[in-house]
């Protein structure tokens, strides 16, 4: 049986959410922002993230899968859902529930450069340093880990526990 270690409490949570929110709404104070949420693990945080800002944002999702059911990624990304809002000029704030490798977030930066937008800043969950491959400057992150596998809070293991209000380490 898989076990489940908490990380994070909801308690945790909402303080590092609303720490970075604090932190948008003052960088964007003014200007336009357009929140686009990688599909599916950061459904739970960007929810909570859109409703601490205090700026008006608009929404939008991206659908990408490079994990199957397992543990490690396969390095090859699947867009399964493409932007469906202008954001020509606009300031864009990637939403990401984990960045590890950074294949992912590399390859939407060049997928969403082609719409031409104005700026491009990277917003993740959690920050997971060891396996990282290539240099990615991360704007807003809400935790840092160096390694494990987590779970809960809209993050999954095989599509389970993507429903839990914490974070957790999976022991396999
Ligand atoms: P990357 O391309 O290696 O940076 O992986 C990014 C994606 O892999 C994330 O958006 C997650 O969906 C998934 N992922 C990476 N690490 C974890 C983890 O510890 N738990 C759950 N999903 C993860
Ligand atoms: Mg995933």
């Amino acid at each position: 049986m898989p076990e489940l270690y908490e990380v994070l409490s909801k308690e945790d949570i909402d303080k590092k959410v609303a720490a970075v929110a604090r932190r948008i709404s003052s960088d964007f104070k003014g200007s336009e922002l357009v929140m686009i949420g990688v599909l599916k693990g950061s459904f739970v945080f960007l929810s909570d993230l859109a409703r601490q800002l205090t700026i008006p944002v608009k929404i939008d999702f991206v659908g990408v899968s490079s994990y199957g059911d397992d543990v490690a990624s396969s390095g090859r990304i699947q867009l399964n859902r493409e932007i469906g809002i202008d954001i020509k000029e606009k300031n864009i704030l990637v939403v990401e529930d984990i960045v590890d490798t950074g294949i992912t977030i590399n390859y939407l930066i060049d997928y969403l450069k082609s719409f031409n937008p104005l700026t491009i800043s990277i917003c993740t969950m959690i920050d997971k340093q060891q396996r990282r491959e290539s240099e990615i400057r991360i704007d807003y992150a809400c935790h840092e880990i160096q390694e494990g596998f987590i779970v809960g809070y809209g993050l999954d293991y095989a599509e389970n526990y993507r429903h839990l209000p914490e974070l957790y380490h999976l022991k396999l």
